[in-house]
C-alpha cells in the first residue's frame, strides 16, 4: 500500500464511544420495554458475522443491490460526476467496488463506520485493486455531528445496504437532514433501501436456517460483556425475527429462555429479565418508492432516480438537493 494513500482518523475518542455504549445500555436495559440500537452488533466478530449473512442463501439485499449497481454504476457516474464518494456504514466496501471503477480515478474514497476493523480491512483490499485512489477512512458515527474533510466536489454520499431501515423513523429524518446539511448544490445522495414484500420471505431473511443471523443477534450480549463486564450468557436468549405489518418493519428481538438476572458492573446495574420477556435489538424497514420520495423531499432533496433489480427485491435511489 502507498504511505499516502490511506489515513484513518477516528473522530471520536475510544472513551466517548465507552461512554456512549454505557449510556445506551443503561438507557435500552431499564426502559420498558428493554431495547438497545444496533450500532453495538459490530465489533469485529459481528462485522465478520455480518459478512457471513451476506452470503446466506435467504439473504438476498446484498445481492439484489450488487445486481443494481453492476446495471447502473456507469448511469450513477454520469449523473454524478462525483470526484469524492462518501460512504456512511461502508463495512467491507465490497459493492463500493463497482461504483469507485465507474467512477474512475482520481477519486477520494470516505468511508465511514463505526467499526475500525471493518474499515481497515476494506481499505487495504481497495487501493491494491483502486489505483489512483485516495482513501480516507472515519471511525464515526453517522448518527451524530459527522463532519467530513475537505475534499474535491462533486460529491455523492452513498448509504448502501438498506442500513437507513435500521434507523427508527425520527432518526431517519434527523438523518437525512443531516446528510442534506453536508452537500452542496451538484452534490448527490444513492440510498440503498430494501422494499416491502411477502411476510415469508423477509422472516426467513433475519431468521436463517444455519443459524447466522442468530449469532449476530447475540453477539450483542457478548460485547456488552466484555465491554462492560456483565454477565450475560447468550445460551439464555433465543432468537426472534418478526415482521411488523403495521410498521413495515422487521424486528429482531433476543427472548429470555429462563427467569435471569444479569449483573453489569461497569454500570453498577443489576437487570431482571421475566421468562419470556424480549429485548429489541434492531429495526430493520421496508419501504415503497412514494414513501422514499417524501422522506427526501421532506428533508431536502428531489429522487430522480429508483431502480430495483429484476425482481423488484430491493432499489436504489439517486436524490439531489433540492432547487
Ligand atoms: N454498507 C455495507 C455494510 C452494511 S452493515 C453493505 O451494504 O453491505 C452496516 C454497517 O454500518 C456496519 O459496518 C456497521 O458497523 C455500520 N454502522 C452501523 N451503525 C452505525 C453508525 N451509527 N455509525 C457508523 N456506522 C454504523
Ligand atoms: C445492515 N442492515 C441493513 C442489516 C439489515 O438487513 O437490516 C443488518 C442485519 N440484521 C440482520 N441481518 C442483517
Amino acid at each position: 500500500m502507498s504511505p499516502t494513500a490511506f489515513t484513518l482518523t477516528r473522530t471520536l475518542p475510544a472513551d466517548a464511544t465507552a461512554a456512549a455504549l454505557r449510556a445506551d445500555v443503561a438507557d435500552g436495559l431499564t426502559h420498558d420495554p428493554k431495547r438497545l440500537p444496533p450500532k453495538w452488533f459490530y465489533d469485529a466478530h459481528g462485522s465478520e458475522l455480518f459478512e457471513e449473512i451476506t452470503r446466506l442463501p435467504e439473504y438476498y439485499p446484498t445481492r439484489a443491490e450488487r445486481e443494481i449497481l453492476n446495471s447502473h454504476a456507469t448511469g450513477i457516474a454520469r449523473a454524478t460526476g462525483a470526484r469524492t464518494l462518501i460512504e456512511l456504514g461502508s463495512g467491507s466496501s465490497e459493492k463500493t467496488r463497482l461504483l469507485l471503477s465507474a467512477l474512475g480515478a482520481p477519486l477520494s474514497y470516505l468511508p465511514v463506520d463505526v467499526s475500525e476493523s471493518a474499515l481497515t480491512g476494506a481499505a487495504e483490499a481497495l487501493i491494491a485493486d483502486h489505483p489512483g485512489l485516495t482513501v480516507h477512512a472515519l471511525v464515526a458515527d453517522f448518527q451524530h455531528g459527522l463532519a467530513l474533510p475537505d475534499t474535491p466536489g462533486p460529491r455523492l454520499v452513498a448509504f448502501l445496504g438498506g442500513t437507513i431501515g435500521n434507523l427508527l423513523p425520527a432518526e431517519r429524518a434527523a438523518f437525512l437532514a443531516s446528510v442534506r446539511s453536508l452537500l452542496s448544490p451538484g452534490d448527490a445522495l444513492l440510498l440503498g433501501t430494501d422494499v416491502v414484500k411477502d411476510e415469508a420471505t423477509l422472516v426467513a431473511a433475519y431468521d436463517d436456517a444455519q443459524g447466522v443471523t442468530a449469532a449476530f443477534n447475540k453477539n450483542v450480549l457478548s460485547v456488552i460483556d466484555r465491554e462492560l463486564g456483565a454477565d450475560f450468557d447468550p445460551a439464555d436468549f433465543d432468537h426472534v425475527a418478526l415482521w411488523d405489518p403495521e410498521q413495515e418493519w422487521i424486528e429482531m428481538r433476543l427472548r429470555a429462555r429462563r427467569e435471569l438476572t444479569v449483573k453489569i458492573p461497569a454500570l453498577d446495574l443489576t437487570v431482571d429479565f421475566a421468562e419470556g420477556e424480549e429485548l429489541r435489538t434492531e429495526i430493520s424497514a421496508k419501504f415503497r418508492q412514494e414513501g422514499i420520495r417524501a422522506e427526501l423531499a421532506e428533508a431536502g432533496f428531489e429522487l430522480r432516480h429508483w431502480w430495483t433489480d429484476s425482481a423488484g427485491r430491493f432499489a436504489l435511489s439517486l436524490a439531489f438537493p433540492a432547487t
